[in-house]
Order: structure tokens, then C-alpha cells, then sequence
């Protein structure tokens, strides 16, 4: 279903991998909103190619870039406002990566090396987006800015590792620069913490289908899927919610607030 709710508006999605990632079904659903947007994901990551078929589909260019790397940032920034025509109304962060889930370290025997890379490319590399936009004004009054997020933020997960830091501090900067893009520019700055989602960044974590089942079981609404968060996204990049900012937006099928469900204390019933 489409409202045109996006019309006119422009902007830039980082972090199409393939067709389940949650940038993906964002991409998609921008268009069918009517909005027209610079796809852009890490050089490496774009050899898979697939990012292609979805430039092709939705009608919009890539300009790769590495999220760390600033002068790639101001390169992609500058060259999306030629090829839009404009400044931009919406921007996704939708990146994340850390080496020592990827390569199996538990949290209390981290490599160092690794976790300062997967916190520049998760959490920092937020913060260098928002620089370069805010430096170059290439954003619209009451445009918004969105980075997808997850609950370890808050609360623990043992297996998510260092990426629970990485959320964190995510967080923390989209409240902090919020403050200054709201202030200086009237923009808008928030983070949206999606229900675990079969990706390749999600299926990274180890255990991640008990992880899921049972965020299901404890969610009155179940899990959200990459679709949903697109939606949401979508709702967030509208004009419909323009003082909607410095905000973490659980969108989890209700988990956040949950203590426990019946079915969760079902498996744990001795009669
Ligand atoms: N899948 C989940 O369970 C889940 C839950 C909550 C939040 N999230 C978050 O959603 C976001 C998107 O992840 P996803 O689940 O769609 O997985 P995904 O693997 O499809 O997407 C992650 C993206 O990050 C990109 N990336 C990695 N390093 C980069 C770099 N240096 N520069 C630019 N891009 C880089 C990857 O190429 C990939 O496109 C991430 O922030 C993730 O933490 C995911």
C-alpha cells in the first residue's frame, strides 16, 4: 500500500547488502512512497553486486563509501545532492559490524584492535555522517535522520558482545548531535530499535534463532520484521512526525517493556 507520504523528498540509504537486509526493504518502501534516494554501501560490500538489481529497480544511482571514512562521506554527500538536485530530507544508518562476534571472541577475552574497528564502523561512523551532512548543509529544514538500533543498548544480551556497546554509543550520539541539527537546522535525529531480524548483520550473532524464538514468545505482537521497520522508518522520514527527535523508538512488537509472557513461563511450568 502507498500514500505518497515521501513525495519529493530526497535522500541517502547506506546499508543495502541483499534483499533481506532492513535498508533493502527501506529502499524499497521509500519509492513506492515516492521518494527518490543515492543507494551507497562499503566498496567491499558491493562486489556480491546485488546492490545493482535494487538501484535498477528503484530507479536510483550508487555512490559507494566507506562509513569511516571521511573524505568518502563528503565525496557520497556532495555528489547525492548533484545527482538529486537538491539538499537532502532523509538519511538511513543502517550499518553495523563487529569482528569479534564475527569471529567468535567472547566478551570478556575481546581483541582490542577489533573492538575499536567494529565501534568506528557501528557507532562512530554515525557520528561522521552527521558531521559531514551538518558541515556541507546538506540537509532541508525538517528533514530527519534515522539509525537502526537494538535493545542490548539497555539491557543484557550476552551473546551480542560488543556490539551492545557499539548500540549504546550509537545512541548517545544521536541524542547529542539531535541537539545541534535540531537546534542550528530543524532537523530531526532519532534511533529506531528493531526486533532481531533474519539478516546477514543479525544472523552474525551466535545463537540468533533461540534469540528470535524467544523474542517472539515474549513479545505480545511478535517479532518485527525487516518490512515493519521499513515501515517505520518511512513514518519517520514523513512530515507526519516533525518533532519526533533525540528519541529511541522501540519497534518490537512490545518486548521492551515485557517482564514475561505466558508462553516463555509455559517451558518453565514443573506440572
Ligand atoms: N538484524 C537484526 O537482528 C537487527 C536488530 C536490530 C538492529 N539491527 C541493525 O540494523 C542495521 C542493519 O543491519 P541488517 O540487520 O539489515 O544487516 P545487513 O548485514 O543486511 O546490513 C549491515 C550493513 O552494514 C554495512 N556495512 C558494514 N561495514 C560498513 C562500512 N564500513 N561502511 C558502510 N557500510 C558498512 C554492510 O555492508 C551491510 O550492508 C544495523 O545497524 C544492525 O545492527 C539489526
Amino acid at each position: 500500500m502507498s500514500y505518497n507520504l515521501l513525495k519529493g523528498k530526497k535522500g541517502i540509504i547506506f546499508g543495502a547488502l541483499d534483499e533481506n537486509s532492513i535498508a533493502w526493504k527501506t529502499a524499497e518502501r521509500v519509492h513506492e512512497e515516492g521518494g527518490q534516494f543515492v543507494l551507497t554501501n562499503a566498496p567491499i560490500a558491493m562486489r556480491m553486486g546485488q546492490i545493482n538489481q535494487l538501484a535498477e529497480k528503484t530507479g536510483s544511482q550508487i555512490i559507494p563509501a566507506d562509513a569511516t571514512n571521511l573524505e568518502e562521506l563528503e565525496n557520497l554527500v556532495e555528489k547525492s545532492m548533484e545527482i538529486l538536485g537538491d539538499k537532502l530530507d532523509f538519511v538511513l544508518h543502517s550499518i553495523g559490524m563487529s569482528i569479534n562476534v564475527r569471529k567468535g571472541r567472547h566478551y570478556t577475552n575481546q581483541k582490542y584492535d577489533w573492538t575499536a574497528k567494529g565501534w568506528d564502523v557501528s557507532a562512530l561512523s554515525f557520528h561522521k555522517v552527521m558531521q559531514t551532512l551538518y558541515q556541507k548543509d546538506a540537509m532541508n529544514e525538517w528533514g530527519s535522520i534515522v539509525a537502526l538500533t537494538y535493545m542490548a543498548a539497555q539491557r543484557v544480551f550476552p551473546d551480542y558482545n560488543d556490539m551492545a556497546d557499539n548500540k549504546a554509543y550509537l545512541e548517545s550520539i544521536a541524542r547529542s548531535f539531535g541537539y545541534f541539527f535540531g537546534k542550528d537546522k530543524k532537523v530531526r535525529v532519532n534511533t529506531i530499535s528493531q526486533s532481531p531480524t533474519p539478516t546477514t548483520a543479525g544472523q552474525g550473532v551466535k545463537g540468533f534463532d533461540g534469540f528470535m524464538a524467544y523474542a517472539e514468545k515474549m513479545s505480545p505482537l511478535g517479532n518485527a520484521t525487516a518490512l515493519d521497520c521499513a515501515n517505520y522508518t518511512i513514518a519517520m522520514f514523513s512530515d507526519l512526525t516533525k518533532r519526533v527527535t533525540l528519541q529511541n523508538l522501540y519497534n518490537d512488537g512490545g518486548f521492551s517493556n515485557m517482564g514475561v509472557s505466558n508462553e516463555v513461563m509455559e517451558e518453565f511450568r514443573k506440572e
